[in-house]
């Protein structure tokens, strides 16, 4: 697999098979993913993996405290700036429609797309459960940074035949996360991350997102 096709099959993936992830798999792409490139190199990610009998006892937390706190624990970022403007608003939206839209589920049935967000708290049934941080003293330099190597990490996945769904939605319970991780009191949570096989039965993930053309996000000049 070439770069080109790692990125042109990632894809948010939003039911997984049970199928473990082997130790050492995981540990190469989280390795292979060091040599993103990083301001300074000050290389300002920290990553903590979950699986087996970790990754069920956190779910289950996370599930204990779902029925008494379904908006979770508040966020400790704005996930979207407030008042989100065009072009932004509309994509968000178009993003969110399509998704159920592969599922069945009306706009208005608010319940089923509840059980569906809520999903995100099972890892969409992944084996592995990722979270990255962030020192919280870092800025938009290094967030960005960490993005960078959370794509590495998607897309190194791709390699080993791997799926994976990035998860803000992880932000909203970064109390418990902290607590269950044992986070030390300077990192703070960015993203969760699902990490697994992908159910190719599974309707959820036949969403294939648009993207706008070329021509709204980049400018050629001098060619
Ligand atoms: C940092 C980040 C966080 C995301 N958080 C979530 C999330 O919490 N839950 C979810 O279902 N999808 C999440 N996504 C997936 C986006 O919705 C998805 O990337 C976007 O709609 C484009 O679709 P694609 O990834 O299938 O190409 C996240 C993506 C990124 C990059």
């Amino acid at each position: 697999m070439n770069v080109s096709d790692a990125l042109a099959t990632r894809m948010s993936c939003r039911a997984f098979l049970p199928t473990p992830v082997p130790e050492a798999t995981v540990r190469a792409i989280l390795e292979a993913a060091t040599r993103s490139p990083s301001g300074g190199n000050l290389q300002p990610w920290r990553v903590y993996a979950l699986a087996g009998a970790p990754l069920r006892e956190f779910v289950a937390l996370v599930r204990s405290r779902l029925p008494t706190n379904p908006r979770g624990e508040g966020s400790e970022y704005d996930i979207y700036p407030t008042g989100l403007w065009e072009p932004y608003r509309s994509r968000r939206f178009e993003c969110g429609e399509d998704m159920y839209a592969t599922i069945g589920v009306a706009r208005e049935d608010k319940l089923a797309r509840l059980l569906q967000f809520a999903r995100n708290f099972e890892f969409f049934g992944a084996p592995v459960g990722l979270f990255f941080c962030i020192d919280r003293r870092m800025g938009p330099p290094q967030w960005s940074d960490l993005g960078m190597y959370m794509q590495s990490v998607m897309l190194l996945a791709r390699e080993h035949g791997l799926h994976t769904c990035a998860q803000e939605a992880w932000s909203m319970w970064y109390r418990t996360v902290g607590e269950f991780l044992g986070l030390p009191p300077e990192l703070m949570l960015f993203s969760g991350m699902a990490l697994g096989y992908r159910d190719e039965s599974a309707p959820i993930n036949t969403l294939k997102t648009d993207r706008a053309p070329l021509a709204e996000c980049a400018e050629l000049r001098g060619f």
